[in-house]
């Protein structure tokens, strides 16, 4: 493509293995409830889904109370925040640090869109700061992915229109945002997992932005 104005990225699953730790926590909180959960139900179905919506795939049709409900997300995000209270600068993705200088020397901008509310923690622990000119979270929306409206938020907080964005995540539901922003996409994971992706790549581990670029 030709070179894109900024390159948003998604978080968990894609510069960290967080979603790892996502799929532990509500796995955890299963197990306390003793509501079946596999990983592959979480991979299906739970990967950049925001933690209501994932709460609510959990329990399906049991019948809770909204104070109830609120207790489990807080219970699940204590036990996701445990996860990642250890992380170090050695959890970002294999090359990723290299690959955002990169970028950031050609002149494109860089930006996060997440829907996790955790994202400043995570980027903190991982020493990533400083490499983004944008970080939207998930205090930064009301709509979660698949609506566009995080990447639409962090095109606005760097400035560039998103037809000039490429987008890169590592969920079927994330694709659909970026795609729904308007923008190019960029799946990171198994083909089978997007539909709608411009391009896929079978990870972000040492890429160089020609790659990225020329990805299809
Ligand atoms: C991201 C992750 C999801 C997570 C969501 C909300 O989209 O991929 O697994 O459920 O953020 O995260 P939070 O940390 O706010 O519960
Ligand atoms: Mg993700």
């Amino acid at each position: 493509m030709q070179q894109p104005q900024a390159i948003i990225f998604d978080l968990d699953g894609v510069l960290t293995d967080t979603s790892e730790y996502h799929y532990r926590a509500w796995k955890h909180l299963a197990d306390d409830e003793k509501i079946p959960f596999t990983r592959e139900e979480n991979d299906a179905h739970l990967r950049d889904v925001g933690r209501r919506e994932s709460l609510e795939y959990l329990i399906r049709d049991r019948q809770y109370s909204e104070q109830q409900m609120q207790e489990m997300m807080g219970r699940k995000n204590r036990y996701y925040q445990q996860c990642i209270r250890s992380m170090t600068s050695a959890d970002v993705a294999p090359g990723g640090r290299d690959l955002l200088q990169e970028i950031r020397q050609r002149g494109i901008k860089t930006a996060i869109a997440s829907s996790s509310k955790n994202s400043l923690t995570v980027l903190e622990h991982l020493g990533l700061i400083p490499l983004f000119d944008g970080i939207a979270d998930g205090w930064c929306v009301v709509n979660g992915k698949p609506a566009p409206d995080i990447f639409v938020y962090a095109a606005g907080m760097v400035g560039v229109h998103t037809p000039d964005c490429l987008g890169i995540e590592d969920a079927a539901a994330g694709v659909e945002a970026i795609k729904a922003a308007g923008m190019r996409a960029i799946g990171i994971g198994p083909r089978e997992r997007f539909h709608g992706a411009d391009a896929v790549l079978p990870e972000l581990s040492n890429l160089r932005l020609a790659q990225l670029l020329d990805a299809r």
